[in-house]
């Protein structure tokens, strides 16, 4: 326990997950059904100012959403046995609706800044750990560089480790924002669907030796396997949606359109990999030598509305403000 500091800022980054997080083993305490492996986003993140405050009658939440986060804040209140509401401002770097999602960066920065506000220096685990109780993601959001979430089996070994820091490997995730709609289906839905796909077992059989095979790749910095590991790997978890019952279909035309298009730069010699989360928007993952460029030809698409450089980043981290 350190003394009560009743305000605390935080950053946390958003992250892109290589092999995916698709399906739970426990709803409610958010316990995944695999392991997963992400790098976090230099360009896209959320910083995030709790106070508590004895004259507050109510929490006081400046986003979208406040229900779960004020059901987060009663974790936390609960962990450093306080009684205090607390008033949250959250800023993303980048526009609410840009069809990025922002749950994991929001959670991360929320759980390190709240837990700081409160008086508690968690472990990176603890923290970990109480990031993924309010969205999955948000665990791999809390370690640096590159990381992998440890399914686990219980609610305290389900959490999320540095593999390597960011300065390990210079690659990037050129992100392509095609949609400012937020998705239809969330991905809470989709990770309860998962498992009426016919492919889904299958896929868990699988998974195992696909997460040694990544995790070879990084280590040998690879970047050609890394590339066929990480692009089959979001195919596969698009697949599960796609066959789920009901279908779950996140791509729009733009999308479909932006995959052949890293197709046909490969065939051409320009070594680029594309992977995507639950949304319509494409993420390009490059070596750092070739960022400008595939940013370039990004913009020239007549459906790009947007295109974010990101290098790996660092984790979640207390700033000043
Ligand atoms: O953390 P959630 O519930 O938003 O789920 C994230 C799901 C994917 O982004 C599609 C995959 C992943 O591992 O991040």
């Amino acid at each position: 326990m350190v003394k009560l500091a009743m305000k605390a800022t935080a950053k946390a980054p958003s992250n892109i997950a290589f092999i995916k997080y698709w399906g739970k083993e426990n709803e409610r305490l958010r316990i995944p059904s695999n392991s997963s492996i992400s790098m976090n986003l230099s360009d896209l993140y959320t910083v995030t100012t709790v106070e508590f405050d004895p004259k507050l009658k109510a929490d006081k939440i400046n986003i979208n959403g406040s229900k779960r986060v004020s059901d987060h804040l009663s974790l936390v209140r609960k962990l450093a046995k306080l009684k205090l509401y607390a008033t949250v401002k959250t800023e993303n770097n980048f526009p609410s609706g840009a069809g990025i999602a922002s749950s994991a960066s929001g959670f991360a920065a929320l759980s390190l800044a709240a837990t700081r506000a409160a008086g508690l220096e968690l472990t990176e685990r603890g923290l970990s750990i109480l990031a993924r109780l309010g969205s999955g993601s948000a665990c791999r959001s809390i370690p640096d560089g590159f990381v992998e979430w440890h399914k686990g089996s219980r609610s305290d070994n389900s959490y999320a480790y540095s593999l390597y820091p960011d300065d390990y490997w210079d690659i990037a995730d050129v992100v392509a924002i095609v949609t400012n709609k937020h998705k239809q289906v969330t991905s809470s839905d989709g990770h309860s669907l998962a498992k009426s796909s016919p492919f889904f077992k299958k896929r868990q059989k699988i998974l195992g030796q696909k997460n040694k095979d990544l995790k070879m790749a990084l280590k040998k910095r690879d970047f050609t396997h890394f590339g066929e590991i990480i692009e089959s790997e979001a195919l596969e978890m698009h697949a599960i949606a796609l066959t789920s019952k009901p279908p779950v279909l996140y791509w729009n035309g733009a999308t479909v359109e932006l995959m052949g298009e890293v197709l046909d730069w490969r065939n051409g010699g320009l070594e680029a990999y594309f992977t995507i989360d639950a949304g319509a928007n494409l993420h390009v993952i490059c070596q750092g030598k070739d960022a400008n460029l595939i940013n370039n030809k990004l913009r020239r698409n007549k459906n790009m509305l947007k295109v974010i450089v990101n290098k790996p980043a660092e984790g979640a981290r207390i700033i000043e403000k």
